[in-house]
């Protein structure tokens, strides 16, 4: 395991790195990847950061950070308080701008509403009792939203615990959470609707929106 790790991160800085081109185009939306070497392909990215396999390395990803966006070391310390647990991922190793951590199989909540995959209410339990022990480890679970949680065999992931430092109160999860409960398990559901980007877009600007509008009292 440990000579996986040390090969993967030398294959990290010599052939990723030097051709990769990420750039965060603003905070508040994805981080655009440009150019990605052969043969690695993209996972996902988010607001900071786009994460990367190697086909010879199937159970880690690598977790490149964006020119200019700041929370690696938070992301690391997250990653020691929450040791071992089946719903989080593991940080193997980290050398700035990237991490190395464990692969989680899945689907992202939001690639499920995009591809009409079903989420059953079990995914939302268990998302729920891990935030919980994100809190028994003197962490805060924050911007726990539909692209930084999963389904992987019926069962809920946390794929992004970056931010769980951040002591600032944060609702994104109730609000998924009801929105679940009111629109997704009576409509979308049992009618297996699969929602565009476009709108899943809308709804995350819609939102942001909304939410600023309640920071200043205006709601
Ligand atoms: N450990 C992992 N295993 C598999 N896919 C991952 C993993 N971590 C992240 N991803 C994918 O990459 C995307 C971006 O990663 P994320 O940690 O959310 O970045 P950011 O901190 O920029 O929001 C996720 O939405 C998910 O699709
Ligand atoms: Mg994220």
């Amino acid at each position: 395991m440990l000579d996986s790790i040390q090969a993967l991160s030398q294959c990290v800085r010599q052939d990723l790195l030097p051709e990769l081109k990420l750039e965060s185009v603003a905070p508040h939306d994805p981080v655009v990847v440009h150019r990605v070497p052969s043969p690695w392909r993209c996972l996902g990215a988010g607001n900071y950061a786009a994460v990367f396999l190697h086909p010879d390395y199937p159970d880690q990803v690598v977790k490149v950070y964006a020119p200019g966006r700041p929370g690696i070391e938070a992301e690391v310390e997250v990653y020691r308080r929450l040791d071992d647990h089946p719903a989080f991922s593991r940080c193997y190793f980290s050398e700035a701008p990237f991490l190395l951590l464990k692969r989680l199989s899945g689907v992202t909540l939001y690639d499920c509403l995009h591809k009409g995959i079903a989420i059953p209410p079990q995914v939302i339990h268990d998302i729920d009792a891990a935030l919980d022990y994100v809190r028994s480890r003197g962490l805060f679970p924050h911007d726990v939203h539909g692209r930084n949680v999963m389904q992987h065999e019926g069962r809920g992931l946390v794929v992004d615990v970056s931010d769980f430092l951040n002591a600032k109160p944060d609702r994104a999860w109730q609000d998924v959470k009801r929105a679940y409960w009111w629109i997704y398990r009576p409509l979308f559901l049992p009618l297996g609707l699969r929602v565009p980007y476009v709108l899943l877009d809308w709804v995350r600007a819609g939102y942001r929106l909304f939410r600023q509008l309640g920071g200043l009292g205006l709601r």
